[in-house]
């Protein structure tokens, strides 16, 4: 027999989770209901520190986003302030930003499970208590799961830009999604979205300048300034590695 076969991984039987204490496959079903989402369900490889980590730090820092009942953030958060940050990515800039701001509690919700191993593994490095990691889709976090006016914030930096036309509909940044996202924040709670894909910088734009519900916390409309509190993410570097130029929207809850 070939030394590679001796060593070989069992293979997991079909259905059975590949992190039986950490993240749930699609914990909410959500696969399977008709609707237009602004991920790709994907199988990504996980490397052996992420998988650790999922595996011993998942039950204390992590959370499915089962959609079953409304989470107490007071006491998820130890009574912190709560910013909601979807599409974290890998995780890097949310444990800085989480790390610069210890008064500040941040939910951080994707989809992508080697992230999701990546950002506990950087919260535990650097000791963070103020981060929790929620796994699954984040409409159906806001539809099912926070209370209304439960948030100080939410952040979305550069969200899947969906640059083919037929396929803008996934764009995250649209009415329905704004509407959604306004109840579950506190009036004068800022939603701060970034993106180096002009023709999207353009439409966020366009949608939240309309929106009864934000308005632009730059008195004279436009594009803010980049807040100094924004660190550089992963898709921000290949952005601007184009060329792309980046810009920041800060729009406050009406
Ligand atoms: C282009 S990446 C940007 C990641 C990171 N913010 C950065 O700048 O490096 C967008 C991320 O959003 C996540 N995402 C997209 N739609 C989502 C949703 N509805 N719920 C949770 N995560 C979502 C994707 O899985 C992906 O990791």
């Amino acid at each position: 027999m070939s030394e590679s076969r001796e060593t070989a991984v069992p293979r997991r039987p079909k259905g059975e989770p590949r992190f039986p204490e950490g993240p749930a496959p699609d914990p909410a079903g959500s696969h399977f209901e008709r609707r237009i989402r602004s991920f790709q369900p994907r199988r990504s490889r996980v490397t052996p520190g992420q998988g650790d980590a999922l595996r011993r730090l998942w039950g204390a820092w992590g959370l499915d986003i089962d959609g079953q009942r409304t989470l107490d953030l007071g006491e998820l958060f130890g009574g912190l302030p709560v910013v909601l940050e979807i599409g974290f990515g890998m995780g890097e800039a949310t444990a800085q930003m989480a790390a610069d701001d210890p008064s500040t509690g941040i939910l951080a919700v994707d989809v992508h499970t080697p992230g999701q191993g990546n950002l506990l593994s950087l919260a535990e490095k650097a000791g963070l208590t103020n981060v929790r990691v929620a796994n699954g889709d984040a409409i159906i976090l806001l539809r099912e799961m926070l209370a209304p006016d439960a948030l100080d914030g939410v952040r979305v930096y550069f969200p899947d830009p969906w640059p083919k036309k037929r396929h803008h509909k996934r764009r995250l940044i649209q009415p329905e999604f704004l509407s959604l996202v306004a109840t579950r924040m506190k009036p004068g709670a800022v939603l701060h979205c970034a993106t180096d894909w002009e023709p999207y910088a353009e439409q966020m734009l366009d949608v939240l300048t309309a929106h009864p519900d934000f308005e632009n916390t730059v008195p004279d409309g436009g594009y803010a300034p980049r807040p100094a509190f924004r660190p550089l993410t992963r898709f921000e570097g290949q952005g601007l590695d184009k060329g792309h130029v980046v810009h920041d929207l800060l729009f406050a809850r009406v």
